[in-house]
């Protein structure tokens, strides 16, 4: 864009189509001439035939046909739309109005700079005014306007105009959004959207388009102290390191002080370039590349921020999450959380609470479904530099991706670090686990073994257990009936609390194969999220997965506790194999198919299997002579 335009404002338009949504958009496009001449047409043809304003051109018709194009097949279906004047560049984010279209909204206003909140003058502020005003505060919005629509059908009355704004009002001041406006308007007509209105003497204020043009959103944000995401690590040629990234905040110039987070070291910026161009000089929303001297170590992910205003690091959070998912938050599991430009595991250790969005009260909640706003406390795997949201958007917004399917579950904002869990360091241990498994002349590790109730688990395992103690190992085996008795006696068979259960016993076996032992871990563990998540407690290698592979039909016919029977009777809910699912894992390290081989060759491939991993203890006798 040619320096001398002014920066464009990035907006959000809530409401619902009732409320004159398209038609708002419509002629904004319209008046501002950014639509296509064939576009026109068009919709002047279709709103003679199905248009809602007799001759004249229904503008509605416009947005909804580019809407419809867009539905197809957009799991966040926001649609922006640009266009500008002579004074600003505008890109609208369209965000459906429904509530299940939380999402959307969330989506939409997570890069808006304003909410531009419509209401019908006829129908006034409504639950749904609420909410989207709180879910556009919630991802960042400062400013809104409120665009009291439809006035040419209340004959422009002051009175409604005033009830509207004092209600509206004080939702905002709840909210605590920073600067509102209202403006008494008509889409239909285009009066004080676009061009003042001269049905409503008594209003001397801007039309909603002269107050976008002029409208300050920056509120001094490039005084901030400097932060650049590293997006990329540029090395054309060895005597060449750039690192690319936008200025997320504040300015930076060749020969500040600079740390890269969350490492901490110093150095100086030695060279910046916007595209090809040397620079002095870059400021928050400048994509650039910088080099440095003398050049540390800086890999994608890290942040660039002034030597003299560290940013904060931490591995705890109080987060805001806005669940987009069918598959509901299962607390406990791991999931990448994507922070900038960073990419860490995370997991929502604690629901604190889901929100009302309609009237902002915090309700007690076990899980978020689709579309559920909620404040949570959130671990992540590894300390990562950030800041809270309502410091910085680009710092403090992050997503959570599902690590099975990848797909996007929800967006979140960091609320702030909680320091407590923040202050608790991993305390280093002079003896190793080396030290422990080579005193027990053994390799300790996990076998993990996996499959459906019936299918033999506790059986391989409990050979597999006396032969190794036979031989002379140290072993422990955690198996789920007896671990249910007591560790998790609290947990049932939801999808959380199997997640919660597999998480438990994979920190215990863990510690277990660091004091030196062979853990041998048999249950269902259903779900290959929580079973990664395991193998990634483990250094490579100690973990060993075992599916214990027999067909629901041959588990259902063995059924030693009588629990299928029951299950399918539909005396037990939430049953494996039966109304829960099972995920067999895709790459185990070993498959035993239960129903071709015997316990005693389960048990032989296994130890064939371990053997290699860790051969037996040359016996003492033999040793000493
Ligand atoms: S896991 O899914 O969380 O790994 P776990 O292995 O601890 O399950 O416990 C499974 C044992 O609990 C089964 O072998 C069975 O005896 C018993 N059980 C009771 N209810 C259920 C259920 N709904 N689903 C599966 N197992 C159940």
């Amino acid at each position: 864009m040619p320096p001398s335009l002014p920066p464009t404002l990035r907006f959000v338009l809530c409401g619902s189509v009732d409320d004159g949504k398209s038609t708002v958009i419509g002629r904004l496009l319209y008046d501002c001439r950014q639509v296509f001449s064939d576009e026109l047409r068009r919709v002047e043809q279709d709103s003679a035939r199905y248009g809602t304003q007799g001759k004249a051109t229904d503008f509605a018709l416009l947005v909804d046909g580019l809407r419809d194009e867009r539905e197809q097949g957009i799991t966040i279906d926001v649609a922006y739309r640009s266009f500008e004047t002579p004074r600003r560049r505008f890109i609208v984010a369209d965000a459906p109005g429904h509530e299940q279209y939380t999402r959307n909204m969330a989506t939409g206003a997570s890069t808006a700079d304003l909410a531009v909140v419509l209401v019908d003058a006829r129908r006034g502020v409504l639950p749904q005014t609420a909410r989207h005003t709180r879910i556009a505060a919630m991802f960042g919005v400062r400013h809104a306007v409120l665009a009291v629509n439809k006035m040419d059908l209340v004959e422009w009355d002051r009175d409604v105009f005033e009830s509207i704004r004092a209600s509206w009002r004080a939702i905002a001041d709840e909210i605590g959004l920073a600067a509102v406006e209202a403006i008494p308007v008509s889409a239909l007509t285009g009066a004080n959207l676009t061009r003042n209105g001269t049905s409503a003497s008594w209003y001397d204020g801007p039309t909603l388009l002269a107050h976008l043009e002029t409208v300050d959103v920056e509120g001094g944000r490039a005084d901030r102290p400097f932060r650049m995401p590293v997006q990329y690590v540029n090395r054309p040629h060895s005597d060449f390191r750039g690192y690319c990234g936008r200025v997320a905040a504040g300015a930076v110039a060749v020969g500040d002080a600079v740390r890269i987070s969350p490492a901490g070291t110093g150095s100086r910026v030695a060279s910046i370039a916007v595209g090809d161009d040397a620079r002095d000089r870059a400021a928050r929303g400048d994509s650039v590349t910088v080099t440095l001297t003398p050049d540390v170590d800086v890999t994608r992910g890290d942040v660039v921020v002034s030597a003299d205003e560290p940013v904060e690091v931490a591995d705890q959070f109080q987060a805001r999450l806005v669940w987009m998912h069918d598959e509901p938050l299962a607390v406990g599991r791991r999931y990448a959380m994507k922070l900038h430009s960073r990419e860490v595991g995370a997991a929502v250790t604690r629901i604190r609470h889901r929100l009302d969005v309609s009237n902002g009260h915090e309700l007690a909640a076990s899980v978020l479904r689709l579309n559920d706003l909620g404040t949570v406390n959130l671990a992540t795997d590894r300390p990562v530099p950030f800041a809270p949201f309502d410091q910085s958007r680009e710092l403090g917004g992050f997503i959570l991706i599902d690590l099975a399917t990848n797909a996007t579950v929800a967006a979140g904002t960091i609320v702030f670090p909680l320091m407590r869990a923040a202050n608790v360091k991993w305390q280093h241990l002079d003896v190793s686990k080396d030290v422990r498994s080579r005193l027990k002349l053994q390799r300790a590790q996990c076998v993990w073994l996996t499959g459906m109730s019936a299918s033999g688990k506790s059986t391989i395992a409990n050979l597999l257990d006396r032969r190794l103690t036979a031989e002379g190992r140290h072993t422990y085996l955690l198996d789920g009936d007896n671990v249910r008795h007591g560790l998790c006696r609290d947990l049932g068979f939801t999808e959380a609390d199997r997640v919660e259960n597999i998480r438990r016993v994979a920190e215990v076996a863990r510690l277990m194969v660091d004091a030196g032992l062979i853990v041998i871990v048999a249950f269902i563990s259903p779900f290959r999220s929580e079973r990664d998540y395991a193998r990634s407690l483990f250094a490579p290698g100690d973990f060993v997965e075992v599916f214990v592979d027999a067909s629901l039909e041959a588990c259902a016919e063995r059924d030693p506790k009588g629990l299928y029977a029951k299950a399918l009777r539909g005396e037990i809910r939430n049953f494996t194999g039966v109304d829960s699912p099972y995920e067999p894992p895709e790459h185990a390290d070993l498959h035993l198919d239960t129903e071709r081989l015997s316990p005693e060759e389960c048990v032989d491939r296994l130890t064939e299997r371990l053997d290699r991993e860790f051969p037996a203890p040359p016996s003492p006798v033999t040793e000493d002579r």
